[in-house]
């Protein structure tokens, strides 16, 4: 197994491809610390991983509010001991997109969601890494901080800054053996698109995701456990000489202006 006796914490790690990292991780032998502000659906997938033999607690966390965030860290610490593998994936898009609808209290939430709390989880959680001179951070950003398919001010701004802080840290602490990657992901089928779907019927929702899924040249949306996939190879020994890279999973997407 690719991670027996490490300890990772997923922040989003309810559902969706935090959910998926969880079990991928779990299967490998790490030890889990499902961080979400959703209580039933976090212990849901806490008791998922427990029931096929994994090791998983959850812990209830806001990644917007700095207390929580040092709660989380210190409840993990207490329960597991140490943190070696952490991974910024909570975030959401809002309902608001364009710089005329986006209000400033919209700009202030989602830049806290998507950016504000990738600093605050490293800043709590790499002063133990550094005591345990290993560490893996995976950062989650978008597609649309580098191709934008359309204009979504706030929240394209905020996984492009997940980008350059990445590259940030990548460079601070890869002499403490911290390495720091982000993987960038195309369209994937998750909870992520329910704000929007929330009127369409079952046939509505298939054709949103059969149209979403034709903007890539793979023609398809991709599944949560692809992006578990590579998460899995940035936290283990086969990614040992990469640090401060943002991996593109998007079906080909930033190929498709050539494709047009
Ligand atoms: N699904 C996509 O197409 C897509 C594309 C590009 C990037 N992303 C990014 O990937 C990451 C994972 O997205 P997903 O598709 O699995 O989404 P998802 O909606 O399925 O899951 C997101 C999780 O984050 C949690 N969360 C939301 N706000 C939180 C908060 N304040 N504190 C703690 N947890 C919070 C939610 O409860 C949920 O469990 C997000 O950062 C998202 O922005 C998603």
């Amino acid at each position: 197994m690719l991670l027996t006796n490490r300890v990772a914490i997923i922040t989003g790690g309810a559902v969706g491809m935090g959910r998926s990292m969880a079990h991928k991780f779990a299967e490998e032998g790490c030890s889990i610390v499902i961080s979400d502000i959703s209580d039933s659906s976090g212990r849901k997938t806490a008791d998922e991983v427990s029931k096929k033999g994994g090791e998983a607690i959850f812990v209830q966390c806001d990644v917007t509010n700095n207390s929580q965030v040092q709660d989380m860290v210190n409840t993990a610490i207490s329960k597991l001991g140490k943190i070696d593998i952490l991974v910024n994936n909570a975030g959401a898009l809002g309902t608001t997109w364009s710089l005329e609808e986006v209000s400033e209290e919209d700009w202030d939430n989602i830049l806290d969601l998507n950016l504000k709390s990738v600093f605050l989880c490293c800043k709590a959680v790499v002063p133990l890494m550094k005591e345990g001179k290993y560490g893996r951070i995976i950062n989650i950003s978008s597609m649309g901080a580098v191709s934008p398919p359309r204009s979504v001010v706030h929240y394209h701004a905020a996984k492009a800054g997940v980008i350059s802080l990445t590259q940030n840290l990548a460079l601070e602490l890869v002499s403490f053996n911290i390495h720091v990657n982000a993987i960038v992901p195309g369209p994937i089928r998750t909870e992520y698109y329910e704000p929007r779907l929330k009127n369409m019927t079952d046939a509505q929702r298939e054709d949103y995701f059969v149209t979403k899924g034709k903007t890539t040249p793979m023609q398809r949306m991709g599944k949560p456990e692809e992006i578990a996939a590579v998460a899995l190879f940035l936290a283990t020994e086969p990614s040992s000489y990469i640090t401060g890279e943002a991996m593109n999973v998007a079906g080909g997407l930033p190929l498709m202006a050539l494709v047009i």
